[in-house]
């Protein structure tokens, strides 16, 4: 099983960092290969709203989101974490959700009629960490459900949603017990999903059902 961590903070050794990166921490302890990378460490490009990809599935931009396809494509979950900027989402977050439109599906004569990849390949699980300065939830915005929502439309039942309050300096994330422990228990729910996914799909083999 593959759990793919993606962190939309440029600042290395962050909060959102530390957090995504323990939620990958226990997903190993629970027997997951993961992987982790920076949103930052990648050049994205704006979805420039071409449609190039409606056909293929794929995206035309030649950039490295070329290099993140795959690694999603191959994850059977995938942790999303940013920091609150501006009550949102980081714009490297936004850039990385809007490249993942190349997912979506639209009926030809109904665009009310849609799904996305991920529901035509069986479904697929995520968990959404989400970092702000202050403490009341207000503060926070948009944050955890800018990522969740677009998460549940590319197919994504999203299991847990961290939200970690009054963090401001990098490296504080791993200071705050609540917080990390909050993350731990996100990447042990998304494995665990996951496992539960695929005994079910043996049991229901086995029952010969569907
Ligand atoms: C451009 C910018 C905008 C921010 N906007 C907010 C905000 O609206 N609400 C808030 O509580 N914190 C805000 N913050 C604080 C960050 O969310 C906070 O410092 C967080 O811990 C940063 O996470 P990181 O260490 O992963 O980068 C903002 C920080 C920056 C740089």
């Amino acid at each position: 099983m593959k759990i793919l961590g993606i962190v939309g903070s440029k600042r290395k050794n962050g909060n959102t960092y530390s957090l995504v990166q323990e939620a990958l921490r226990v997903a190993q302890e629970e027997g997951a290969t993961t992987k982790l990378i920076i949103l930052g460490d990648y050049s994205i490009k704006d979805c420039t709203g071409c449609e190039g990809c409606k056909d293929t599935y794929k995206c035309v931009i030649n950039d490295d989101m070329q290099k993140i396809y795959p690694l999603l494509l191959e994850a059977d979950g995938i942790i999303l974490g940013s920091p609150t900027y501006f009550y949102n989402i980081s714009a490297d977050m936004k850039a990385f959700i809007d490249r993942c439109y190349c997912f979506e599906v639209f009926a030809e004569d109904d665009r009310s009629c849609w799904l996305s990849i991920n529901e035509a390949l069986g479904g697929k699980y995520a968990a959404v960490i989400a970092v702000c300065e202050q403490q009341d939830e207000k503060d926070m915005g948009f944050t955890p459900k800018a990522m969740s929502k677009p998460l549940e439309a590319l197919g994504y039942r999203v299991v847990d949603t961290v939200k970690v309050f009054n963090l401001f300096k990098a490296g504080e994330a791993l200071k705050d017990n609540k917080s990390l422990e909050h993350a731990s228990k996100a990447g042990e729910r998304l494995v665990r999903t996951i496992k539960l996914k695929k005994d079910v799909e043996t049991k229901i083999k086995e029952l010969k059902i569907g």
